[in-house]
Parts: structure tokens; C-alpha cells; sequence
């Protein structure tokens, strides 16, 4: 295994910021290393990918000064203070654990893992190490989440009542082999993209006492589209759905006693609401434009983690993680949809 070193230019004016090292060189690792260009309390320090040549290549788009061609290495590197996992769903518990072990503060792509049983196994072992771990649900970071957030805590629109979201997309091509579709690599539209929606309303409305979902089995076996039907102790009611058959509305609707929020198209990369209030009628459509492609926002409150020594995000806690985990493996389980390495 080698390490391999690029610069040493500037690095002395960064001495302050957090050191990233991004593992894997795909798609999401890209948006991520653009992301990185504008957080202002880290940068982009190494990548580590199973290959030299994709090193190489994403240490040079992206300015990373160092590279290395395995992801033992990356974790090993004693100068990284964070690692940003950006592999397939079924890698994320194995390489997260690993960086850990290397005292690595870790993001990890969501989903945070497969199943509950792999999300606990990381939960343990940064517990075990004392060491900062965070699913990296982008979402929940953005300027206008936080809006979302005040405006429920000042009861704005009051006690939730119904929550609609979704996220479905076409993809480009249907690459059976690929991420999305072969079940060998955790595909299905419920861990890709439905649980955007999922995270969405433990966000506003906790763990549902039950629920109620069904699914459309794929050529290759993985649910290509899901949908589901969350209820609350308090009679309240969230309609979800994914797809990775169609493009849908990838709005959220937030409708309380008092008003409701619109999260415009997309609402997973949220940028605009529509706030209504029932007792003046009035309607406020609010703009919250990204700086930057919005990755930003999730790196820079992880980097402010670590500046503060936190081990967990008041924002994504450890717990509602694994209650979000748990719930997608019951909603599994009621469809009798395992995958063949479970
Ligand atoms: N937050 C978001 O908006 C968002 C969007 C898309 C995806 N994601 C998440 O990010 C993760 C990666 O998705 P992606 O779309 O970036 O995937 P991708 O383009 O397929 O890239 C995944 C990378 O992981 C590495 N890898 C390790 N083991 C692999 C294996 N067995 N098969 C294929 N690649 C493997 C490869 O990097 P090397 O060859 O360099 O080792 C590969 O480039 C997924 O868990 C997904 O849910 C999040």
C-alpha cells in the first residue's frame, strides 16, 4: 500500500480547520469535495479509493494534497481529523467502524447502514472509543431546515397534524448492476431515497406508533417503489413515498392546526417554503438559496462538532438514527423483503 503526496503549498494558513479525507471516489464524494470548497472551518486533505488511479485522478480535481490507494490507509493517516464515507449502502457499517477504530471522527452517507444490526455495531464502537459519529442526512442542515425547525418550536403553525413527502426519481439508465437495483449492494428505492422522507418526519413528529406501507417489486427483487403510511400517538399522520421507477411532485407538506409549510421541489435539497396561515389567509413564499451546492452546511456543522468536542449532533442524534434504521428493517420485514446477505 502506498501513500502518496501531492503539495505541501498553503497547508500552514489551514492549520485551524478540519482535515477531511473522503473514502470512495463516486458520485456523492465529488458533491461532497465540492461542498468542502465552501465550509469555513474545514478542507479537503486526502481521499482514499480501492483504486490508485481514481485516487490520483479526485486528488487532483479537487486540490486534496494527499491520496492513498486503500481505505485502511486513509483511516490510518494520523493527520485526517474527520472521514466522510462515501461508499454503497452495504459498505458504510464496515468502513465507518474501521475509521473509527483509528480514532477518525466519521460522517457517513446516508443511509447510515443496512439494517439496525450494522447501525448499532457503529453506535458501539464510537461509543466504545469516545469518537464523534454522525449519519450524513444533508438535508436536515440547510438554512431554511433551520427555519423549518424555529417555526414549528414557535408553534407557528401549530400541532402537526398531516405530513406529506416524497421523493421518486428516473433514473438515466437502469443499470441492474448498479447501486440502485442489485439487491447484492442494498438497492430499492426505500433506503435510497425513501428514507429522505422517513428522516424527515422523525424530524418533525418522532418515532410513529405505527404504520402502514406496501411496495412494488423490481426485476431484480428490490422495491423500485414504496409506500407508507406513519401514525402518531396523537392522531397525527404522515404519507410517504419513493420511487425509483418515475419522477414525483419531491415536495413536503407540513399541515398543522394553525398553518402549514410547503417544502418546494426538491425538498431533499431545500431551498424554498411557502408558509400559510390559516387565521389571516396570508401565504409567504420564502427563498433560502444555497452558498455553494449545499454540502457545505452538513460538513461545516460536523466540523463545528469537532471544534467543540461533541461526540454527537444535536441535529442527527445517534438515536434517531437507529430508530430510523429500525423502522426501515420493519417495514422490510412486514413486506418479507430481505437481502440475500442477511
Ligand atoms: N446525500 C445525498 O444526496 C446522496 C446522493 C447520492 C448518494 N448518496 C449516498 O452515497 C453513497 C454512495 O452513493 P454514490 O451515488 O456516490 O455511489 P457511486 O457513484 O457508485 O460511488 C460509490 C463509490 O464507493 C466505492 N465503492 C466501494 N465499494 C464499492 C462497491 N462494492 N461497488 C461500487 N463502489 C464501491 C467506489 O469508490 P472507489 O472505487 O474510489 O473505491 C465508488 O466510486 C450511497 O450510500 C448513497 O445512499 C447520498
Amino acid at each position: 500500500m502506498i501513500a502518496c503526496y501531492l503539495k505541501n503549498a498553503s497547508l500552514n494558513s489551514m492549520k485551524d480547520q478540519i482535515k477531511w479525507g473522503i473514502l470512495g471516489t463516486g458520485r456523492i464524494a465529488r458533491a461532497f469535495a465540492e461542498g468542502l470548497n465552501n465550509a469555513s472551518n474545514g478542507y479537503l486533505y486526502a481521499v482514499g479509493s480501492r483504486s490508485q488511479n481514481s485516487a490520483q485522478l479526485f486528488a487532483k480535481e479537487w486540490n486534496a494534497p494527499h491520496f492513498f490507494d486503500s481505505y485502511n490507509e486513509l483511516a490510518r493517516c494520523q493527520e485526517i481529523d474527520a472521514v466522510y464515507i462515501a461508499t454503497p449502502h452495504t459498505e458504510h457499517a464496515q468502513n465507518a467502524i474501521k475509521c473509527i477504530e483509528n480514532r477518525k471522527a466519521v460522517l457517513c452517507e446516508k443511509p447510515f447502514a443496512v439494517n439496525a444490526n450494522q447501525v448499532e455495531e457503529m453506535i458501539k464502537k464510537a461509543k466504545e472509543k469516545n469518537i464523534l459519529l454522525m449519519e450524513g442526512m444533508w438535508s436536515r442542515f440547510p438554512p431554511l431546515m433551520d427555519q423549518v425547525r424555529n417555526l414549528l418550536a414557535n408553534n407557528e403553525i401549530g400541532e402537526i397534524r398531516t405530513i406529506h413527502a416524497d421523493f421518486g426519481f428516473r433514473p438515466v439508465e437502469r443499470n441492474l448492476d448498479g447501486r440502485l437495483f442489485n439487491p447484492n449492494l442494498a438497492g430499492g428505492s426505500l433506503l435510497d431515497v425513501g428514507i429522505y422522507p422517513v428522516s424527515l418526519s422523525f424530524m418533525l413528529n418522532g418515532k410513529p406508533t405505527s404504520f402502514l406501507s406496501d411496495w412494488t417489486k423490481g426485476e431484480t427483487g428490490v422495491d423500485e417503489q414504496a409506500s407508507i403510511i406513519f401514525k402518531y400517538r396523537n392522531g397525527s399522520m404522515a404519507l410517504l413515498h419513493s420511487s425509483i421507477q418515475s419522477d414525483t411532485a419531491q415536495e413536503a407538506f407540513i399541515s398543522g392546526t394553525k398553518g402549514t409549510i410547503r417544502i418546494h421541489k426538491q425538498c431533499w435539497k431545500p431551498q424554498t417554503l411557502t408558509l400559510t396561515k390559516w387565521e389571516t389567509g396570508v401565504s409567504k413564499k420564502i427563498e433560502y438559496p444555497f452558498v455553494g451546492n449545499g454540502f457545505n452546511y452538513e460538513a461545516e456543522h460536523f466540523g463545528q462538532l469537532i471544534i467543540e468536542n461533541k461526540k454527537e449532533s444535536p441535529i442527527m442524534p445517534l438515536g434517531e438514527s437507529l430508530e430510523i434504521i429500525k423502522t426501515l428493517d420493519e417495514i422490510r420485514s412486514k413486506w418479507g423483503f430481505s437481502y440475500p446477505f442477511e
